[in-house]
């Protein structure tokens, strides 16, 4: 009996390490920016209120059978009614930013075309000035997956070049409306995953696809997704452009992008293994990165994607390179292995299958890390320090921002569990801890948020699963903080008399 609980303690000890060494706020440089994160259509609601026009995310989750549960954000935590509270929360956890999106829809109903939505622009304004009230730095995603339907149907979404002038005129306005307060931007959030569920795999709208991927009614799954990059890639370009020209001088701001980032560990040592790990972060990181930094897509790309990958023009690479971005926003939240296809063949119809490169959670029936509610996606926190050092590495030291990085459960548990999230905070001390010992070894990371504030709509999941530091009632809307949201407080603020996580024992 006792010999058991002594292996048990051992156990828990070896997955609790960050916090028995002590991990606090003073292991990080004093201006690092400590933050919880959010989008507009996961949380705000009120879907057709005060003008707002549809989104494209209306649209798509009022459709049968594209959505797990079958549910939607017509409503999602209502913050579009509650902003006051939730910047109370966030206030009360002690973070230093807070990262939301603005809904394009809400902003611009019709795009261009129907003129600006003042009632819109009055709730960003409310939001701003509140959290300002509370020294709370505003951090702005310009798309976070969502624009108005209208614009989807107009030009396939991003697979029209005219959609261009469109985010062009909307990143405009919202510069001109708020950039007078708010510091930090990024033009688009994770773009490369956006483009390959959007045009790849047909799981986000507008749910393009094309065998053996899936079943779409319209798509070409090995040129769609690389067409709208393209396009996002160049409005990118434009919004920077039109930033550092007309508003970065007199706003003092910065503005940058925010890419979905694995950590690639190759699946054995073997040559071909070691290769495809680079060709998949090739294919994920470069893909973008590359075009804003260097001006052009990555070799390995052109040669194997060939004619599917569009080409920029000598003035777009200039336009590219000369408005790269100040930062760079990683959102990171898992390691996978890395399969060769080449010497051996795979199931290709996947997310790195154009890569040639299968990614799969298993070496020798034993998981990368600890599995989470999201499939593939594991608790391995070595691989931020990774993924922050590659980035880094490869494009000249720009400050990256850890944009999001969190730990989903899944929403069927009983509310006792679920609040009750040893998992969630154990994730977050390894991933902070492997943040503090990058930037202990000279890695420029400026910042890190939380996803998410609180449990909100999770896109195809739906509600069914939860990444929240703060437990929301999906009827009643309330909101309880969970003991990870605890935990965050303490760490930032200091106040940490016992180490909770010691006395529980981990949630399965
Ligand atoms: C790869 O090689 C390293 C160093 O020789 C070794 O530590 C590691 O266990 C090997 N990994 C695999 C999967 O064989
Ligand atoms: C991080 O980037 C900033 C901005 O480019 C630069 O001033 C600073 O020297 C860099 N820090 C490190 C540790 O490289």
């Amino acid at each position: 009996m006792a010999a058991a609980t002594g292996m048990i303690m051992l156990a828990a000890l070896a997955i609790l390490t960050p916090s028995a060494r002590g991990l606090d706020r003073a292991d990080f440089p004093p201006v690092f920016l400590f933050g919880v994160a959010t989008s507009a259509y996961q949380i705000e609601g009120a879907y057709l209120e005060d003008g707002k026009g549809l989104s494209n995310w209306d649209v798509f989750t009022h459709t049968p059978r594209r959505i797990k549960d079958g549910r939607n954000g017509d409503i999602a935590d209502d913050h579009y009614h509650r902003y006051m509270e939730d910047v109370e929360i966030i206030h009360s956890l002690g973070v230093d930013s807070y990262r939301f999106s603005i809904s394009w829809a809400r902003i611009l109903p019709r795009g261009q075309l129907g003129g600006v939505n003042s009632a819109g622009i009055a709730f960003y304004d409310r939001l701003i000035t509140a959290l300002l009230q509370k020294g709370i730095e505003p951090f702005v995603t310009l798309h976070h997956f969502d624009m108005p339907q209208e614009l989807e149907t107009r030009y396939g979404s991003w697979l029209g070049a005219g959609i261009r002038e469109e985010f062009g005129y909307y990143a405009d306005v919202c510069f001109k409306a708020f950039g007078d307060r708010v510091r930090f931007w990024t033009t688009f959030n994770e773009p490369n995953l956006f483009a390959k569920f959007a045009y790849m795999l047909g799981n986000y709208p507008p749910a393009h696809c094309s065998p053996p991927f899936g079943t779409c009614n319209s798509g070409n799954s090995r040129r769609e997704p690389y067409v709208a990059a393209h396009n996002m890639l160049l409005s990118h370009a434009a919004a920077v452009e039109n930033y550092k020209k007309n508003y970065q001088a007199t706003q003092g701001g910065s503005i940058g992008i925010v890419i979905a980032m694995k950590w690639y560990e190759p699946l054995t040592n073997s040559t071909e293994d070691i290769l495809a790990a680079r060709r998949a972060l090739s294919f994920e990181v470069d893909w973008f990165l590359d075009p804003i930094f260097f001006g052009d897509y990555p070799r390995e790309m052109c040669e194997m994607l060939s004619s599917n990958l569009p080409k920029f023009t000598s003035e777009e690479k200039r336009l590219l390179r000369k408005n790269n971005a100040d930062f760079i926003g990683l959102n990171h939240y898992t390691s996978i292995y890395a399969k060769d296809c080449i010497s051996s063949p795979c199931d290709l119809e996947t997310y790195e299958g154009n890569a040639l490169v299968q990614a799969v959670g298993e070496r020798d029936g034993v998981t990368i890390g600890k599995p989470t509610a999201i499939h593939g996606y594991y608790d391995v926190p070595e691989g931020m320090e990774l993924i922050v050092k590659y980035v880094n590495q490869r494009y000249k030291n720009t400050p990256v921002y850890v944009t999001e990085n969190g730990y989903s459960q899944f929403s069927d548990n009983s509310m006792e569990d679920l609040i009750n999230d040893v998992g969630r905070v154990n994730y977050l001390q390894g991933y902070l801890t492997s943040i503090s010992s990058a930037v202990r070894r000279g890695a420029n990371v400026s910042g890190y948020f939380v996803w998410s504030l609180m449990d909100n709509f999770e896109w195809r999941f739906g509600f069914t699963v939860r990444f929240g530091l703060y437990h929301v009632d999906f009827e009643t809307r309330e909101r309880t903080p969970k003991m990870s949201g605890n935990w965050y407080r303490d760490f930032l603020t200091g106040s940490r008399p016992v180490d909770q996580a010691h006395t529980l024992r981990e949630d399965s």
